[in-house]
């Protein structure tokens, strides 16, 4: 059977570029928009027209060199945004004009200062006139989920019928709660006349950390156009992150079972170059595109993945474009990870002269937290040369080893991580970011039967 398939709407350069310390130049957002089309985002929201000349040149320039994609622009709901909105799309291929104008009473009484009434009639205004210009139009009720229901029944159902293409429902302060967001998208269904014709979109933002269990929740109940960015990035906590939705959706099928035109071997690439671009460091911890996400430390982990790698990963790195998964030699590590290690540096040990290396490299992982290959490879002369009966290794560490490295500033960490990766087409050789020793998980016949990053279903 067919799953639906859902619309991409990747607003990186837009709503990600307002998070502070992200905004980028036009060449700097021309070159992504470039890396998105690659990805197979379906739709590129390239700026905000009316906000500068830079943003208006970056969106023009988005729009004349992509042809695939939709390249949308966002324009509040007055004449002069629309207009310049479509003075910049004018050579795009396949151009939206995007209007927003916010519906909720706290917005309407505190920043915009008019009625209800008068709120409504100027989208439905807004989008009349921007579908005069062009086909595809979108139109956001900004604050939607703060919004009286009935109210925002009646501005969506007018804007359909003034020309809507797609409607979103941003979760602008990130206040929704999953089953609460995913039943605002089943009232409008049911309530609002004309919602069939058109694209249910989401938006929603992280405040409370669950911009993509929401944005999930509106997909069930019918939304077919997910907003979202690369990295999460956006306003404050940020935008429903990109990665982390299409993966939710390939690894749990039996939940989500839906399409998209994401190459997800593209994620990590995609990621890197943003975080190149902006200078803001991915968390390390984040899901799919960490330098954590594929790495383990705990000797149990580490003992489970040479096994068989479906013990703790539930995708492979391959499938979101990451070279592969890193085994960390910490303090926490355990003897089979050290001997892969050892052996991947050309050495192979007895029991016994294992034994004393491991003893050895756990009293120095404690003392320096990373330990290095350098460090190890003094371990192994040390002990290679029968220097077995020295148990004073910390004072021999003393001499040896210097005192806890710090890890590399972030920037440089994600390039040499990155610069290592596509560098390297054999894992093995590679020690890992920062010189962090890191054991390399040999291609094993586990591999070839579950080739695909469907490993947990
Ligand atoms: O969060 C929001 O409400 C927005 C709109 C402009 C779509 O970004
Ligand atoms: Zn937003």
């Amino acid at each position: 059977m067919d799953r639906p398939r859902i619309t991409i709407f990747d607003t990186t350069l837009r709503d990600g570029e307002q998070s502070p310390g992200c905004s980028m130049n036009v060449q700097e957002k021309l070159h992504l928009a470039q890396q998105l089309d690659r990805l197979g985002v379906d739709v590129i929201e390239a700026g905000f027209p009316i906000a500068s000349d830079g943003d208006f040149e970056a969106v023009q320039s988005i729009a004349a060199s992509l042809r695939r994609p939709i390249v949308a622009g966002l324009a509040r709901a007055c004449t002069g945004d629309v207009d310049r909105a479509w003075q910049a799309l004018q050579g795009a291929a396949r151009p939206r004009i995007h209007v927003f104008l916010a519906t909720s009473d706290i917005h309407l009484k505190y920043k915009l200062r008019i009625t209800r009434e008068k709120c409504l009639e100027q989208a439905r205004e807004a989008v009349r006139h921007a579908k005069s210009l062009c086909a595809d139009v979108e139109f956001s009720p900004e604050d939607a989920t703060r919004t009286d229901v009935a109210f925002l029944c009646q501005v969506v159902e007018a804007v359909i019928a003034a020309g809507a293409t797609t409607v979103n429902i941003p979760d602008t302060v990130g206040y929704s709660m999953p089953e609460e967001y995913g039943q605002l998208i089943r009232t409008l269904r049911e309530k609002v006349a004309g919602i069939d014709k058109v694209t249910i979109s989401t938006h929603c933002h992280n405040d409370l950390g669950l911009a993509v269990a929401n944005s999930l929740a509106g997909v069930q109940q019918g939304a077919r156009q997910v907003e979202c960015t690369i990295n999460g990035i956006g306003e404050r906590a940020g935008n429903a992150s990109l990665e982390e939705i299409v993966m939710a959706m390939r690894v749990r099928p039996d939940r989500y079972a839906y399409e998209t035109g994401i190459a997800s071997e593209q994620l990590y690439p995609s990621s890197q170059m943003l975080a190149e671009i902006t200078r803001v460091p991915v968390q390390p911890n984040k899901a799919i595109i960490g330098r954590n996400a594929f790495a383990h430390e705990a000797g149990i982990h580490q003992d489970g993945m040479l096994k068989n790698p479906l013990t703790y990963e539930i995708m492979t790195p391959q499938s979101v474009g990451v070279p592969d998964s890193r085994l960390v030699l910490g303090k926490h590590s355990g003897r089979h990870a050290l001997a892969l290690r050892c052996e991947q540096l050309g050495h192979q040990f007895e029991r016994r002269e294992l034994d004393e290396i491991y003893r050895r490299f756990v009293v120095l992982a404690d003392r320096i937290k990373k330990v290095q290959d350098s460090h190890l490879l003094e371990l192994i002369q040390d002990v290679s040369s029968g220097n077995l009966s020295n148990s004073d290794v910390a004072g021999s560490q003393g001499k040896k080893f210097p005192p806890a490295t710090a890890a590399l500033p972030f920037p440089r960490a994600v390039s040499a991580a990155a610069g290592a990766n596509s560098n390297d087409s054999h894992p093995a050789q590679v020690s890992g970011s920062a010189g962090q020793a890191m054991v390399s998980i040999p291609f094993t016949d586990h591999h070839s039967d579950q080739e695909d990053y469907l490993w947990g279903v």
